[in-house]
């Protein structure tokens, strides 16, 4: 065997035998390169004879073929399973949201208190708010209720033990009315709010929790009827629901604070066991569902908070924002609202993104 035949040998061995790149191309430099065996083995050529060189040169060129075609048959090799280790080290976990994680959500009556908000605003009320924690005297007293009115004990009633400084007795509020009281007393007549905010009872089942939300609606001015609170809340419900064929009745009813009372229904069908509200109650495969209590204010009411019943009449309205909630966006249990279950909450929740505005339609979804 000539040299040049043991070079190549021993060259071609270590390239099957390189692991990395850097090594198959330490090997070309040491074989091809400039200053390489095959390099140095051409250049003898121009030492021989012709028929030397005849001989020779062929051989010569064989042998430069031969190890850059291992070469390049190796550096494919390597570069595969170097192309391999990185797919499987960049794994791409193809269920991850494309754009970003999604790590909390809008509670569904944070939403529709929004909503509520945008709806009431582009009608010119104002959002006002008061304390949970409330005396007697504006949760019933202001409200025509006195110490032995009936009323005070449908409320199941959440007491405090102690009494506050004026002597009265403390409690959380069951319902957001004496929030009018407090307005009036603030800023007098006429007055245009709505008070959405937590209320306290003592019942708890599939439909009642001890804290729940409401929403109270009040307006007081001069010539105020009973025909603007029908409009307002036809308005204010054909707004919330989307839908213009929402139907009202409007039945005789009881508050102390009001005179006269309504409570309202809205006509609704069932769609695969949901309630969906629209159409008038007395339509085929209608019915009437109980949505709110409201009426004219008390001039009871009015004179507790310093405002000239003589002068001024008003209109107001309590509505359960988690019923609300329920009908828009079809849940059936109360009581999920309140447990905090991330899978619930994923579910109704709402995109902080997705703030509601009437041009976007206050129920749209991201
Ligand atoms: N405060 C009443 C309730 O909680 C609702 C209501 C508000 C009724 C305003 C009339 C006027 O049931």
């Amino acid at each position: 065997m000539t040299d040049l035949t043991e070079q190549k040998l021993a060259t071609l061995n270590a390239i099957e035998a390189a692991q990395t790149p850097d090594a198959l191309e330490e090997l070309r430099v040491a074989a091809l390169g400039k200053k390489g065996w095959v390099s140095a083995a051409l250049k003898t050529l121009g030492q021989m004879s012709p028929e030397e060189r005849t001989e020779a040169a062929p051989a010569i060129q064989a042998v430069r073929g031969e190890v850059g075609d291992a070469i390049a048959a190796r550096k494919e090799v390597l570069e595969g399973a170097a192309l391999e280790a990185k797919l499987a080290s960049e794994t791409l976990d193809l269920t991850l949201p494309a754009v970003e994680q999604k790590r909390g959500s809008v509670h569904p009556v944070s939403q529709v208190m929004d909503e509520l908000a945008e709806i009431f605003a582009d009608l010119g009320f104002a959002v006002a708010t008061g304390p949970e924690i409330e005396d007697d005297w504006h949760n019933f007293t202001a409200l025509n209720m006195d110490e032995s009115h009936p009323a005070r004990a449908m409320h199941d009633t959440f007491y405090f033990p102690d009494k506050d400084s004026e002597g009265r007795s403390m409690l959380l509020r069951t319902h957001t009315s004496p929030v009018q009281i407090r307005s009036m007393k603030e800023q007098g007549a006429p007055i245009r709010i709505i008070a959405p905010g937590r209320v306290y009872r003592s019942d708890s089942d599939a439909t009642h929790t001890p804290m729940f939300h409401q929403v109270e609606g009040l307006v007081v001015d001069k010539g105020i009827h009973l025909g603007h609170l029908k409009w307002t809340l036809e308005t204010f419900l054909k707004a919330f629901f989307e839908r213009e064929d929402i139907v009202l009745r409007l039945r005789p009813s009881y508050f102390p604070f009001t005179e006269p009372s309504v409570e309202v229904d809205v006509g609704y069908a069932k769609e695969d066991g949901r309630r969906v509200v629209g159409g008038s109650g007395d339509d085929e495969g209608h019915e009437w569902m109980e949505l709110l209590g409201s009426g004219m204010v008390n001039r009871r009411v009015l004179e507790s908070a310093g405002v000239d019943a003589q002068e001024y009449q008003g209109f107001a309205f309590g509505v359960g924002v988690d019923r609300l909630a329920m009908l828009k966006y079809g849940m059936d249990d109360l009581r999920a609202f309140f447990d905090g279950d991330v899978r619930w909450l994923s579910h109704y929740g709402f995109s902080a993104f997705d703030q509601p505005t009437l041009s976007a339609g206050v129920g749209a979804r991201a």
